[in-house]
């Protein structure tokens, strides 16, 4: 049985195996080759792709799923997280997908839930199918990674998808900035002015302002937002001619992306949630090998 946490702990080999067995499974194979097995999603937080593309995913293997629901369930009366996911290994499926708004919320079901756990989202910290279907989305466009410049945009410190993204795609050679509001400020990374990013990089990557995780509201407006840091089409023109836009969803039309970017020539938004389903076939296919 195999995990998949975040990605800290992959190898760059794995990481690059993982992609190559995604890529196989857009290419139409695997189907139905984990016909039988059993797989318990668990969403403790709202999800439309990564529930959906891993439901969809999970049928494409052949898998029977169960879709959990938190507000039908014992923890109306009560009952714990932890022994929620101590339920769903009990009944002995096969794998156990989890989001929750707890950051590493796995770590107290290690060692004691034998199922494999993949990761769906943990709060602020990681989202690893998020982010290899990014880089997936990547590698299809460039071929590479080595020297890549990328920006993050927006609320970085309360993204697991900048946070998981910008580790892995440094560790892979990638030139990562980060730009936006100061009050989203992480300081641990190196930042651009948002102007000299849309000129200069190969990827401009969006994210969602994740109000549901900020202690105070946000200080700057929408439309402030959308006029200093809103990726629009008057930008987009002066972006490089093989530059690319990417955005996790959901997308705040008109704040953090004009409505008439997100299906723009230069946007791979559609093809990232497409990703979503291949590269989660190849993890869920780690996870029950064996
Ligand atoms: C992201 C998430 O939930 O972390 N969405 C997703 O999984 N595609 C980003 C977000 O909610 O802004």
């Amino acid at each position: 049985m195999e995990n998949l946490l975040n990605l800290k702990s992959c190898s760059i080999e794995e990481i690059m195996s993982l992609l190559q067995e995604a890529e196989k499974c857009r290419q139409g194979n695997y189907m139905d080759s984990l016909k039988g097995k059993i797989v318990a999603n668990l969403f403790f937080e709202p999800s439309t792709r990564t529930q959906y593309s891993f439901n969809t995913a999970e049928e494409k293997l052949g898998c029977k799923v169960i879709n959990f629901n938190a507000s039908s369930s014992s923890m109306q009366k009560g009952e714990s997280f932890y022994d929620t996911v101590k339920t769903f290994s009990s009944f002995q499926v096969d794998a156990i997908v989890i989001r929750s708004s707890e950051n590493e919320y796995y770590k107290q079901l290690l060692g004691k839930i034998k199922t494999p756990i993949l990761n769906a989202g943990d709060g602020t910290k990681d989202h690893p199918t998020q982010s290899l279907l990014d880089l997936l989305t990547i590698y299809q466009e460039f071929h590479h990674f080595e020297g890549l410049k990328i920006a993050v945009v927006g609320d970085i410190k309360h993204s697991r998808v900048a946070h998981s993204n910008i580790e892995i795609m440094e560790r892979l050679g990638m030139d990562v900035y980060c730009s936006g509001p100061q009050e989203f400020k992480d300081e641990e990374y190196r930042y651009i002015e948002f102007e000299k990013a849309v000129e200069e990089m190969d990827i401009i990557m969006l994210l969602r302002v994740q109000h549901e995780r900020h202690e105070q509201a946000m200080k700057i407006s929408k439309e402030e937002y959308h006029q200093q840091y809103g990726l629009t089409m008057e930008r987009v023109n002066k972006m490089k001619k093989n530059a690319i836009i990417m955005h996790p969803a959901p997308f705040n039309r008109n704040v953090e992306i004009a409505d008439d970017v997100v299906e723009c020539e230069k946007s791979r938004i559609f093809k990232q949630i497409e990703n979503g389903v291949f590269v989660r076939m190849a993890a869920l296919r780690r996870s029950m090998r064996g």
